[in-house]
């Protein structure tokens, strides 16, 4: 299908990515201050602690939501161990920069064809570094891949860790409360599920089945990003874990989902991305949003006044359907 659109920006990119390049404002190292709302936007190295707290002073932040690419460091495959020793960086120098009281969410795959690597690895070695683990997460695909063969993939794995005693916000999905015949004793006077809701609607577990993945006929949909998550996870984690005026991180920005969510909610964010494409993609997704309102480009994309109109070939499956996506996070294993 032919439409307006955008190559993934990771797979053999080279010349797109030749033509973007002038149009990025960041150049490695730079950090950007928003001047409405306080956001920072800083193209670096997520790992790179020099960077992390040039970019942070003397601010901390109370929550950080991460979605870092998925054994494929620079494009480059590690092994299992070499991944997560780099994990292990980003996760220090995240910890440096969180407050006392404070949440953090991992998005991470595992590679159901490989002993589901790098997810055990990964949760072993939060072990050892003072966060509590508090919640194993699943947001489920509404579409998926698979074989006749196999169970199909439909699941992207959301890891939720404290440390002190940080805020947290019960969270409802809209999905109407059904459950009858749930009865109980209280005051003395037996009252039914129902009667003792605090919503009519069900409150948001440890699986999500009420959020679409993003695919190109969003309306948040980023062209050229291959990684993105729905504005409304991020917005659930965002208001689950935060309160209005709060500082929040994402040291792996790509699309901006994290910075959007905290410009609908009132929140701050600092944000990173290593890539000066996807940092300029960030800049641009806020300023389109404050501008117009909209969360994404749907089939156009961030850099249509300079490149106009692109025709390329896009599939009609979600990104995380695509062959080769057995995670969610990162397309191109
Ligand atoms: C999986 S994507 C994040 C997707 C994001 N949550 C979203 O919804 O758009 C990972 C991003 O991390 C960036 N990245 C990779 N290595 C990095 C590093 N060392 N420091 C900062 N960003 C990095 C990549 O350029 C990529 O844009």
């Amino acid at each position: 299908m032919q439409v307006n659109c955008f190559p993934r920006l990771d797979i053999d990119a080279d010349e797109i990515r030749a033509r973007l390049i002038p149009h990025c404002r960041l150049k490695p190292g730079d950090i950007w201050h928003d001047p409405h709302a306080g956001h920072v936007i800083g193209c670096g190295d997520g790992t790179d602690p020099e960077f992390v707290r040039r970019a942070f002073k003397n601010r901390k932040a109370t929550l950080a939501v991460l979605d870092p690419p998925y054994n494929l460091v620079m494009f480059e495959k590690k092994t299992v161990s070499e991944y997560i020793a780099w994990c292990r960086n980003w996760i220090d120098c995240c910890s440096d920069v969180l407050s006392d009281d404070c949440s953090l969410y991992v998005w991470l795959g595992a590679d159901q064809k490989d002993h589901f690597q790098p997810l055990p690895q990964f949760m072993t070695m939060m072990a050892a570094t003072g966060f509590e683990s508090r919640a194993f997460i699943t947001l489920r695909n509404q579409r998926g891949y698979g074989t006749q063969k196999n169970w199909m993939a439909v699941r992207q794995e959301l890891l939720y860790y404290t440390r002190g005693n940080p805020n947290f916000t019960v969270q409802y999905t809209d999905i109407p409360k059904i459950l009858r015949g749930y009865y109980k004793e209280v005051g003395g006077r037996r009252t039914e599920n129902l009667q003792r809701s605090r919503s009519n609607t069900i409150r948001a577990g440890n699986v999500w089945v009420d959020i679409q993945q993003v695919f190109y006929r969003r309306r948040e949909n980023v062209n050229g990003c291959y990684a993105q998550k729905p504005l409304a996870a991020i917005e659930r984690i965002v208001l689950a874990s935060s309160v209005e005026g709060d500082l929040v991180t994402d040291f792996f920005a790509h699309s901006g989902a994290t910075l959007l969510a905290c410009e609908r909610t009132g929140r701050q964010c600092l944000t990173f991305d290593i890539d000066p494409v996807f940092t300029e993609i960030t800049i641009r997704r806020l300023e389109q949003y404050r501008s117009t309102g909209r969360t994404g480009w749907q089939t156009g994309h961030p850099f249509e006044q300079e490149l106009g109109t692109i025709e390329v070939t896009v599939p009609e499956e979600p990104v995380s359907a695509r062959p080769g996506n057995d995670l969610t996070n990162v397309a191109s294993r």
